[in-house]
């Protein structure tokens, strides 16, 4: 059995190791490694792709613009974010400087590859049923393939371990879309994620 002490534990350790991580470059220009965050017994994990650069600031996922879309979509869905595990495939930001700002860079193949052991430990402390992975980078760690996003979204796809991956956009996607195919874009994305609920409740 797998209780909750076992799982916070396991999960302290980890966020400690990855703490020092350098395993890829990012982590040399990084602030700091913004680990997942969440109920340590959570149904359902969402996956990202990386920080962002408030993220990277607060060392939380998910705190920026597009967490703030992720956070009203929970609300709107009916689903306490406590109860859930949000984490990213990768967990430090990568970016590009320009002037004073410092501008989202997605992250190589290889930058992945180096951080998905870091998250398969997070699937094995917290044992979800279901997993969400937005966007591609984050269907890719978590199934191993190259995932089309738009043609698979809102799909349910199986990893070996047998865990299910609803597939569907990244929150970032729907913010670079102007009125009114954001408003749509929106829509479409809620619909997805309510095929998690069943697990979710
Ligand atoms: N985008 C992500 O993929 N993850 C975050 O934590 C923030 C923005």
């Amino acid at each position: 059995m797998h209780g909750k002490g076992a799982g916070l534990r396991a999960l302290r350790a980890l966020s400690e190791q990855a703490a020092g991580c350098r395993e890829c470059p990012l982590g040399f220009y990084a602030t700091q490694t913004v680990w997942g965050e969440g109920d340590v017994q959570a149904r359902v994990m969402l996956v990202g792709e990386q920080p962002g650069d408030q993220e990277d600031q607060a060392g939380r996922p998910f705190v920026g613009p597009a967490g703030r879309l992720l956070d009203r979509a929970l609300t709107e869905l009916g689903w306490p974010r406590e109860r859930l595990y949000v984490t990213n495939a990768v967990k430090h930001f990568k970016y590009e400087l320009r002037g004073t700002r410092r501008l989202h860079k997605t992250p190589a193949q290889r930058e992945a590859a180096a951080c998905h052991h870091w998250l398969e430990s997070e699937i094995e402390a917290v044992r979800p049923e279901a997993i969400v992975a937005l966007g591609a980078t984050a269907a890719r760690s978590l199934l191993g393939r190259t995932v089309p996003v738009m043609a698979e979204r809102g799909q349910w796809l199986s990893r070996p371990d047998g865990r299910r991956v609803l597939i569907t956009l990244h929150p970032s996607a729907l913010l670079r879309l102007r009125s009114p195919e954001r408003e749509q874009a929106y829509a479409a994305w809620l619909e997805d994620l309510r095929r998690v609920s069943a697990t979710a409740a």
